[in-house]
């Protein structure tokens, strides 16, 4: 099938190259030229594992191009919206302009029959406020509202082999749908769980999903506020809750808490849209959700203020991790660049390192120094901070770091270090919600 992809961000240049890996004739539509002229030369413009394989096989086929030039989108018949929803600057509203832009700058390539799939996240109600857009020049084009659920450093996997679907139509759009089913014919094949419904439920789906998540990690959270007063362990308490599957122990980690270019402004969105609707009582919950993740962000430099003595001035801090997971060089709202900023910030002297997000970090922060090894990193540092569970800081050597730092004091952001491997290094292990 032809198919066009409008914004090759994150979201969009993994649809598009995934697309092409399935079989179909994609075109990815980008305003900005450099990051059109690096996918072209198969540099994706970000991290992600699997991804420069996918943009070779794509290229090389002939299957996958990518423009600055919406023109090339006329003759196909799928038309996916991928661009971005910011947060309103000083707002918690999304910023739908890219959205509004994207669907204008395709109405003139509509032609009967062809379909526009909606990947964004928006909030509920954009779907029929864009039907009735395309509708006024393009009356035999549907829109099918198809939210997007991959999560970054697995983005490939997730797209290729989502583990739902979710269709929202309007009244008399099966036929549409009938289109999208042969896009995703692999994944149907393999018995996806395909769930069609309306336009509002389709966008809630996507919001709600990611509202769980946050609440989940916010709940683990709250524990480990608990856990530090009581003298507990949060990460033990998360292992034995989650042992009840009405549970479960994924997104129990306790720690420095959510980032990133989706939980944290999908939160705030939700709310906005929320209160718009009338129902914002439904979910004054969520501001006690992101209260409770920006706490961590405070907690964890108090707890490097106590580390360090009762002060950071003039205190050199080693911070290893800067994106906002692991496996990604994505450092938006991310919590441990946030807390090596706070650190500088207070008086600290900050060396910063990250396997992946240091150009990005720079970038955003050019004050901080940063450092490409551990070893450059935590030279001389009165205390260390883990506050990215790369693999790479899971797994070091605490006898072999002990060697360079000029005390021997870490503090674990994410309770992913042995504290006992670290303690018994010699070394003072500190983390968030273990004693
Ligand atoms: C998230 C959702 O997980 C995806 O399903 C969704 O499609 C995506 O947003 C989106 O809306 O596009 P992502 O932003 O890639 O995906 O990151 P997550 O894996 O959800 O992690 C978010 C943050 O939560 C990270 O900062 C992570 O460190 C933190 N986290 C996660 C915890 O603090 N504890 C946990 O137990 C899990």
């Amino acid at each position: 099938m032809r198919i066009s992809v409008i914004g090759c961000g994150y979201l969009g240049a993994v649809h598009a190259g995934c697309m092409a890996d399935l079989g179909h004739q994609v075109i990815g539509v980008d305003t900005d030229a450099a990051k059109v002229d690096a996918l072209n030369a198969g540099n994706a413009p970000f991290f992600e594992p699997g991804m420069p394989k996918l943009l070779a096989d794509g290229l090389a086929s002939g299957r996958l191009k990518f423009t600055t030039d919406v023109a090339a989108a006329a003759g196909c018949k799928v038309h996916f919206i991928a661009v971005g929803t910011p947060q309103k600057k000083g707002e918690n509203g999304a910023d739908l302009r890219f959205v509004d832009a994207a669907v204008e700058s395709l109405l003139p390539v509509l032609r009967p029959g062809d379909v526009v799939v909606g990947k964004s996240t928006v909030p509920v109600g954009t779907a029929s406020r864009l039907t009735a857009m395309i509708h006024e020049v393009a009356p035999e084009t549907a829109l099918v509202w198809n939210p997007e659920f991959l999560r970054e450093g697995f983005a490939v996997a997730d797209t290729l082999a989502p583990d739902r679907l979710v269709y929202g139509i309007a009244a008399g759009g099966e036929p549409a749908a009938a289109v999208l089913d042969g896009v995703y014919s692999s994944a149907l094949d393999a018995d996806t769980p395909r769930i069609m419904t309306d336009y509002a439920t389709s966008e809630l789906v996507k919001v709600a999903a990611n509202a769980f998540l946050a609440t989940k990690i916010s709940f683990i959270n709250a524990m480990a506020e608990v856990c530090e007063v009581a003298g507990a362990d949060v990460s033990q308490l998360a292992d034995a809750i989650g042992h009840d599957p009405r549970i479960g122990r994924r997104f129990l980690n306790a720690g420095l808490g959510f980032g990133g270019g989706c939980l944290p402004k999908d939160i705030r969105a939700f709310m906005a849209r929320a209160g718009e609707l009338g129902a914002d009582q439904a979910l004054t919950f969520l501001r006690e959700v992101d209260s409770i993740n920006m706490r961590r962000r405070a907690r964890t430099v108090d707890l490097a203020r106590e580390v360090c003595g009762g002060s950071l001035l003039g205190k050199r801090i080693a911070v290893l991790g800067l994106a906002f997971k692991p496996d990604s060089d994505d450092v938006r709202d991310s919590p441990a660049l946030s807390v090596a900023a706070q650190l500088q910030l207070q008086g600290a002297s900050v060396i910063a390192s990250d396997p992946k997000a240091v150009a990005n970090s720079a970038k955003r922060f050019p004050e901080l120094v940063f450092a490409y090894t551990v070893e450059e990193a935590v030279q001389d540092a009165d205390a260390i901070m883990v506050l990215t569970e790369w693999d790479e800081y899971r797994n070091l050597d605490p006898h072999h770091v002990a060697g360079f730092v000029a005390t021997p004091v870490v503090v674990d952001g994410r309770n992913c270090l042995d504290p006992l491997k670290w303690r018994s290094a010699g070394w003072t292990y500190r983390a968030l919600g273990r004693p």
